[in-house]
């Protein structure tokens, strides 16, 4: 057997190592990373630490640029928003490394994969419905609905019990998930939802306390849904979003506290810092309001809603996907122009917005005299409009 490992090289994927040789026959283990632009901390001396943990081979695959520009803006182009505020950074994350993970499966031969997900949570749903759609030949193994280890401390026993090095130490208080978009934070004091945050939770942005005392403006372009540029520079959509994050991050922008529903039926309780995207999305909500009109803007809502769940539920390789995808395509067609947006102490507004397709009018909204629109006619509407109410009332007089 030969077992392609979803390795991040913290503690749980080093345990699972030796774990997998000694519960699968001796197997062969092919370390997988994908760089989805978790930072240079997690992936330093990744090798290494893999082959000396006991795999055969280590494979980082670079997705940083194919993540933001084919899976993050399409999923905000649809306006998906989990739950009222969950930028969905862990769940977008998922399909791409689930499809780079059976890549390296396919091109060394292996017959398995393996991820570190806990049973209780999305991930492995997510993860294992990718599996699922794009190669169901290949066996799944899940570790930690397998072993009895528990705590940090059994699988540190576990390591050194067979001499395995590790930097992992035994009290790691959060779970924390990064990659370009976002970071989350859960468990510690954060599994009661009457504590608040300690300062020690949040690691990407500054506290709104602590920003500058002085707003700092950014403009971004945006062109059919897509955000094109920062501050008049034409950016790629992953350098737009690191740079975005630079800039967003100093003023305490993009931080959420949410008590969620996860797809196992259980809420949990997390903390998401996604500077960068909050801006981005404010960006293009300024624009929608420029520019569709209201029955569109109300179909974008539900498609951005759907969306939201798909993602967040792991189906992202299913032809609903592409439906809803091709529908937001055609709702961000005329969505292009430019905003300016204001940052201060934690909030992100859009204080200045104009495009060339938008349908406001001074003309047409004006309180002052105008020669386009002639208030009578407002009349015989209303009086059409109402008419079921109308002839409701007078059957019940
Ligand atoms: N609850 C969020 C989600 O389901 C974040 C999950 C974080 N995942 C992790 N392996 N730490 O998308
Ligand atoms: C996990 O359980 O592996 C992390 C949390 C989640 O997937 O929801």
């Amino acid at each position: 057997k030969k077992v392609v490992l979803a390795y991040s090289g913290g503690l749980d994927t080093s345990a699972i190592i030796p774990w997998l040789k000694e519960n699968y026959n001796n197997c062969e283990i092919i370390a997988f990373c994908a760089d989805v632009g978790q930072g240079d901390e997690e992936l330093e001396g990744l090798h290494e630490k893999a082959i000396a943990s006991g795999a055969s081979e280590c494979h980082i695959v670079d997705l940083k640029d194919e993540f933001v520009a084919d899976y993050i803006y399409p999923t905000i182009a649809t306006g998906a928003i989990y739950e009222g505020t969950y930028l969905l950074g862990t769940s977008m994350a998922r399909p791409i490394i689930a499809k780079a993970q059976v890549e390296v499966a396919r091109k060394t031969g292996a017959d398995a994969v393996c991820h570190g997900c806990t049973g209780k949570g999305n991930d492995q749903i997510r993860f294992e419905g990718c599996f699922a759609a794009l190669a169901p030949e290949l066996t799944v193994i899940a570790p930690w609905r397998e072993w009895d280890m528990v705590s940090r401390e059994d699988l540190l026993d576990y390591l050194a019990e067979r001499d395995i090095a590790t930097t992992a130490s035994a009290t790691k208080i959060y779970s924390r998930d990064a990659n370009a978009w976002h970071i989350s934070h859960e468990g510690g004091e954060l599994e009661d939802p009457w504590n608040e945050p300690s300062k020690g939770v949040w690691t990407l942005t500054v506290d709104p306390i602590d920003a500058p005392n002085e707003p700092e403006y950014v403009t971004l372009g945006v062109d059919k849904g897509r955000i094109v540029s920062v501050n008049e520079k034409q950016l790629s959509p992953y350098n737009a979003l690191v740079a975005l994050n630079d800039i967003a991050a100093a003023h305490g922008v993009g931080r959420i506290d949410i008590t969620e529903n996860r797809l196992v039926g259980m809420k949990s309780r997390g903390c998401y810092e996604t500077p960068g995207g909050t801006v981005m999305v404010a960006a293009l909500q300024a624009i929608e309001e420029l520019v569709l009109d209201k029955t569109s803007r109300t179909w974008r809502n539900q498609v951005g809603q759907q969306m939201a769940h798909l993602v967040y539920d792991g189906r992202w390789f299913t032809p609903l996907c592409k439906s809803l995808i091709a529908a937001s395509e055609a709702l961000v067609e005329d969505m292009s122009g430019d905003v300016v947006l204001k940052l201060y102490k934690g909030q992100v507004q859009a204080v200045q917005k104009r495009s060339p397709n938008s349908l406001y009018s001074e003309d047409f909204a004006t309180f002052g005299a105008d020669d386009v629109y002639d208030q009578k006619h407002a009349e015989g509407f209303i009086r059409l409009y109402s008419l079921a109410s109308r002839i409701k009332a007078l059957k019940s007089q």
